[in-house]
């Protein structure tokens, strides 16, 4: 049998991994800049992480939604803790489309609406609901049409007053800071417009964290640097460290019903172990605040390259805009220096979305390659 061809592929074949490092199979060690796309947060085969893992799968891997589970409900405290949201409820599925799959069906649910405002140039997901919001007309099957979305451009209030006044719609769905699309952000009086514009009109406010949270700003959420209130936040990436798991947390307003969102997999015992084990780690090494140092270091750092037009994002969420396409530069990075970056829909943009536990070190390889490269 061979693969269904959908991705496109370097030529390199990781092995194993420890912390910011990736090996290959002829034993070649890579910087991981990456992140595997900003999924490692606490680094690759974290000693406490693995251990836990091993653990729970050598006890229950998994077990149905239809017993007690302890794990979530541990979960759920931990992450109420650490992210400042423990007011919030948690349900937990897979990745990162599902948790924006469920988030809208909530959302619809609740307000009885279906049409969907969506952004230009975000990414939320490839399935069903997910990927209709998503502004990319080359991954939206014929199928996907179905959904009721609007594209608006980010940081168009009006327009938004004009949409919601309609009465029509369940949700707003943003990204605090677009991802894919290339870490563009709103400014704060347009999202804290848009939070008081979706309360006045009773419309949901979807915050997509699944790449932006989990500390990778340096704040738990991306949101929180803003004075909003989603009604639903979701996760996943920086969740399980590479284990998938995914989630919502809904706004404690929303009430739940039996058989409302329900999912085999998620919430499973094992993933529930990876998902407490990342916590663990980001609270007792500090990340968040770690993030913040090595963020400061990197932005004094791309000073020093004269060919950088622009450094966009936050955290260890950066994007450093050239005034050439980065394909080019991205492969020497790989092939000549063996270090990972990642690329966005702006191609002149080259992206930095390490394990949090990356150092200054680290930084300093990059910038001695880059400097090299384009010397
Ligand atoms: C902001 C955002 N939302 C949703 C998704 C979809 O997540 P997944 O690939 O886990 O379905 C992604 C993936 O890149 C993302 O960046």
């Amino acid at each position: 049998m061979k693969l269904f061809d959908v991705y496109p592929l370097y030529n390199i074949t990781p092995v194993k991994a420890k912390d910011v490092y990736v090996y290959d199979d002829a034993g070649t060690q890579y910087l991981d800049l990456y992140g595997g796309h900003a999924v490692i947060s606490i680094g690759h085969a974290q000693e406490h992480y693995v251990q836990k893992i091993q653990e729970q799968v050598a006890t229950l891997g998994f077990y149905s939604n239809a017993i007690q589970n302890p794990l979530q409900v541990e979960l759920a405290e931990k992450l109420g803790a650490l992210s400042g949201c423990d007011d919030y409820n948690l349900f937990l599925c897979n990745s990162g489309a599902e948790a924006n799959e469920n988030a809208l069906k909530v959302a619809s649910f609740k307000t009885g609406n279906a049409r969907v405002i969506a952004f230009k140039n975000a990414f939320h997901g490839r399935t069903s609901a997910a990927v209709a919001t998503t502004d990319n007309p080359k991954i939206n099957a014929p199928i996907n049409a179905q959904q009721k979305v609007t594209f608006l451009e980010l940081g168009d209030l009006e327009a938004v007053k004009t949409e919601l006044e309609k009465g029509d719609v369940c949700a707003v769905i943003l990204e605090f800071i677009q991802g894919v699309g290339g870490l563009d952000e709103g400014t704060a009086e347009f999202y804290e417009g848009v939070d008081k514009l979706c309360k006045a009109n009773g419309v949901f406010l979807i915050a997509d964290e699944v790449q932006s949270g989990y500390g990778r700003t340096g704040k738990f959420f991306a949101f929180q640097t803003y004075n909003v209130t989603p009604d639903v936040i979701s996760m996943a990436k920086g969740m399980g460290n590479g284990f998938p798991i995914g989630g919502i947390l809904t706004h404690p307003s929303i009430e739940a019903s039996h058989g409302m969102l329900g999912t085999t997999f998620g919430g499973n015992h094992l993933a529930c172990a990876a998902g407490i084990a990342v916590l663990d780690v980001l609270k007792s090494e500090n990340l968040m605040q770690h993030v913040d140092e090595i963020s400061a270091y990197f932005k004094e750092k791309v000073a020093e390259i004269p060919q950088v037009k622009l450094i966009k994002g936050r955290g260890l969420m950066l994007g450093m805009e050239f005034d050439f396409e980065v394909a080019e530069l991205r492969k020497k990075l790989i092939y000549d220096h063996h270090i990972f970056t990642g690329s966005a829909n702006n191609k002149k943009l080259l992206r930095i979305l390490p394990p949090l536990t990356v150092q200054k070190e680290h930084i300093d390889t990059f910038f001695n390659a880059l400097k090299t490269i384009l010397s």
